[in-house]
């Protein structure tokens, strides 16, 4: 078996069979204090309830976080598990693959169902990016006057250390390669915000969203949590990154990283939860569920560390090789837009139809919460191939570190 060009895994009979989301709230705002845990509680509470699915069915849940954001972070996969109902005698999985973990979450529910391991997965990718620590690796036995290492470490982790660059710095890369200007990373960004403020006037992204309200989660026997909103703040329904952005105002912004991207053309820092169920055939048809999508393929590739930003490139290359289809069969294309160099270059590189590429805006308007991000893009190709009537869609993301993953779905009811 080859695997110098990553791995493919194709799925016969496999099911996405619903999804929700929170809003997503842009960091150190009013989900600022909010646990991981708790956003993901709500969503797999929610996802259950939505699909008529009993918690008990469930056989595994598979969730990720990359920050680390909460003392008991350790359990947080096990945590979601429980104060949603699933059955204590299930497992509980954590998956990390940086920006691709959301992805993997689903990926991993999908290959435990193909290994025949579960009928039914709870996948699930909660992040709060505001809740990221200010740490240190070595105080343990104290320190040394004047050594103190305390860092910040939503800022740092953005700094691969091997290729000895940001994550922004591997954007700028491919402005630089694919001759991408600031007018040009601007024009796009300006065209993220408002596709997503039309999204969010024409309800499309309400339909993905659970609102948040103040709510303890019971569990007998064991200690309540729950989300508490800041005093003021009722009910939170709509993402907030999301902002009329003028290319004007957005070409004002300094660069970030000293080429050309800024705060205002890169994804949005924000806190928020996703959930999906991932379903046997077997399983969804005894249960006489429609399901949103089929699972069809995933493909995960490694790039070059350092320009970790095209890594969507040879992943969506590879799931389409595997799958022995070509880019024109797509409807649908969902790439996270990391930053919007990242993106272009991407787009130049496979000459994406912009007309099929991120039609309700992507995370530089909508945000990125790391590990939360795979399971919205799923979710919302799924959603788009339904309303627009086409057959397959692709979502995809570079991964921080080096890599890139793409997810292949078909629409049932636009299968031939
Ligand atoms: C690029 C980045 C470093 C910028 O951080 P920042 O400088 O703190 O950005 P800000 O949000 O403060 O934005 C900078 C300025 O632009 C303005 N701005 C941001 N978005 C805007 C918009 N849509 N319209 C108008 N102005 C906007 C801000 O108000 C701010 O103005 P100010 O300087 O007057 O306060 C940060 O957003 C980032 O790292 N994003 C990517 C995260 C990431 O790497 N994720 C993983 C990917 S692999």
């Amino acid at each position: 078996m080859a695997h110098e060009n990553g791995i493919y895994m194709a799925y016969n009979d496999i099911w996405l069979l619903d999804g929700v989301r929170t809003p997503f709230i842009e960091y150190n705002t009013a989900l600022g204090l909010v646990s991981p845990t708790d956003l993901g509680i709500k969503v797999a509470r929610t996802v259950l309830e939505r699909a008529g699915v009993p918690p008990a069915d469930v056989g595994s849940v598979i969730a990720g976080c990359v920050e680390k954001a909460s003392f008991d972070g350790y359990f947080l996969a096990r945590h979601i598990g429980l104060y949603s109902g699933v059955p204590v005698d299930r497992p509980a999985l954590m998956v990390q693959r940086v920006c691709g973990t959301g992805f993997e979450s689903i990926t991993q529910g999908a290959d435990a169902i193909a290994l025949g391991k579960i009928s039914l997965g709870l996948c699930v990718g909660a992040e709060s990016m505001s809740r990221s620590p200010i740490a240190a690796y070595t105080h343990r036995g104290g320190f040394r006057l004047g050594q103190v290492e305390f860092k910040d470490t939503l800022w740092e982790a953005l700094h691969d250390t091997a290729p000895d660059v940001s994550m922004g710095v591997t954007a700028e890369t491919l402005a630089v390669t694919y001759k991408i200007t600031r007018e040009d990373v601007d024009r796009f960004a300006e065209s993220s915000f408002a596709r997503a403020l039309a999204a969010q006037k024409n309800g499309f992204l309400a339909g993905e969203i659970v609102p948040l309200v103040t709510e303890k989660f019971e569990l007998t026997g064991y200690k309540p949590r729950g989300i508490q909103l800041p005093k003021g703040v009722d009910r939170l329904a709509d993402d907030t990154h999301i902002r009329p952005s003028s290319f004007e105002g957005l070409s004002k912004i300094r660069p970030a990283f000293g080429g050309v991207q800024t705060g205002g053309n890169s994804s949005g820092i924000v806190d928020g939860a996703a959930a999906v169920l991932v379903g046997s055939g077997a399983y969804v048809r005894s249960k006489s569920i429609k399901p949103l999508a089929r699972v069809a393929a995933v493909a995960a590739v490694g790039v070059p560390p350092e320009i970790m930003s095209i890594g969507p490139a040879p992943a969506i290359r590879r799931v389409l090789d595997g799958a022995g289809m070509t880019l024109d069969q797509i409807g649908r294309f969902e790439i996270n837009e990391a930053f919007a160099a990242q993106l272009l270059g991407v787009e130049r590189e496979l000459k994406l139809d912009r007309a099929k590429l991120n039609v309700n805006g992507g995370a530089i308007a909508i945000g990125h919460p790391l590990a939360v991000t795979g399971v919205r893009l799923v979710l919302t190709v799924a959603r788009q191939l339904r309303q627009a009537k086409l057959r397959y869609g692709i979502a995809s993301a570079c991964i921080g570190g080096g890599q890139g993953i793409a997810v292949l779905l078909e629409n049932p009811e636009a299968a031939g």
